[in-house]
Formats: C-alpha cells, sequence, structure tokens
C-alpha cells in the first residue's frame, strides 16, 4: 500500500515537518485499544467520533479493540477554516443512537482549549450514559483552558498547529498518514 508521508509539507503556504511517524501512531493506538478492551470486556461500548478530525483514528482504535463494539458520530463546528479557535461550539450533526444506560467512548482527534470536549461531555452526560469515557489522539496541554478529565490521551504535544492523519488546516492535509507540526516561521 502507498501511504501518502512526505519528510514536509507546505499547506496554505507554511511549513510542517514530521512529529508523529505512522509507526508511533500505529502502536499507541494499539496500546489505547487493548485498554478499552480491557476496560469493557463482556461490555459492548458505543464510539462516539468526533467529525471530521477524528475519523482515521477513530476507525483504526476501533479495530484495535478486541471486543463487540458500535460507532456513531457528532459533528461540531468551533474553527472555521481558520487556525484559532472562534471560541463557540456549534453542533452541525446530531447522534442519533440512544445513549442511556450505554458505555460511551467519545473519541477526538485532539484537545487544544478544551472547548470543544467539554460541551461534548456536558452533552453526552446529559443523555444518561452508564459510563462516560474520553480519549483523545493528541493534547496541546499548555493551550487547555476548559480543564476537562482525560481517560486515554494518545500524545501529549506542544501548543503549536499540527495537520495530518484526520487533521487538517483549511481542510489540507487530513490523508497524510504521520502527523506534522508547523516549524518556526
Ligand atoms: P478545542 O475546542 O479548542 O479543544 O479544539 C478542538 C478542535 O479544534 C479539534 O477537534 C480540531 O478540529 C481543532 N484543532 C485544534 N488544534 C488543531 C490543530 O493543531 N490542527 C488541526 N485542528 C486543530
Amino acid at each position: 500500500m502507498s501511504h501518502y508521508k512526505p519528510d514536509h509539507i507546505i499547506s496554505n503556504g507554511e511549513r510542517f515537518r514530521v512529529w508523529l511517524t505512522e509507526e508511533e501512531i500505529r502502536e499507541r493506538t494499539a496500546e489505547i485499544g487493548r485498554e478499552l478492551g480491557r476496560q469493557f470486556e463482556g461490555r459492548r461500548p458505543i464510539f462516539i467520533g468526533v467529525l471530521n478530525g477524528a475519523f482515521i483514528f477513530l476507525s483504526d482504535l476501533m479495530r484495535h479493540t478486541p471486543i463487540p463494539c458500535e460507532v456513531d458520530f457528532i459533528k461540531l463546528s468551533s474553527y472555521g477554516d481558520e487556525k484559532v479557535s472562534s471560541g463557540q461550539v456549534t453542533e452541525l450533526k446530531e447522534i442519533h443512537a440512544d445513549l442511556a444506560g450505554r458505555d460511551v467512548i467519545l473519541v477526538e482527534d485532539i484537545v487544544d482549549t478544551g472547548l470543544s470536549i467539554s460541551f461534548l461531555a456536558d452533552k453526552l452526560s446529559a443523555m444518561n450514559p452508564e459510563s462516560l469515557t474520553l480519549v483523545t489522539l493528541l493534547h496541546k496541554v499548555s493551550a487547555t483552558t476548559h480543564p476537562v478529565t482525560l481517560d486515554h490521551v494518545g500524545f501529549e504535544i506542544p501548543d503549536r498547529f499540527v495537520l495530518g492523519y484526520g487533521l487538517d488546516y483549511s481542510q489540507e492535509g487530513r490523508n497524510l498518514a504521520q502527523i506534522y507540526i508547523q516549524e518556526d516561521a
């Protein structure tokens, strides 16, 4: 299979370099999947993926979780096409599954300010799940101003813009197999 993974990438006129390789992402995703498999053994959790950014991580994570499970998606808008959050969250696609009494695993690509995931955690909790587990592939710890307890974090990263493996910059770069970080200007 030929994956798209150059050493550098120019997106929207800015230069990015590799931060996490395909193998590092795969190993960490497999580890989290195994942990979820142990955590929910004998249960049938439902993954809720946050579109669009989490679609690749979610699909890999589910396949590394060795128990029966289900999936649904939610879509929020807080960034538009800019790099800086608008500070507002709008719901663009609702969850259709009934989450009452379910073990819900919310899957984000990245937690930046924490606004989106805290909004989602409140929203999902109000749907009376049996349990709510928060998973994110990336966490910009020093940028997080909305405190939230994350159950599984793939990687903690600096407060710099990243793209690839589902994450975009103005819709570019989602199909890159690795994660790239913005270089110093
Ligand atoms: P938060 O609400 O500030 O935590 O932002 C979360 C959302 O912002 C993520 O789901 C992404 O869609 C987007 N985001 C934040 N930082 C980045 C980044 O570095 N690259 C791409 N998208 C990002």
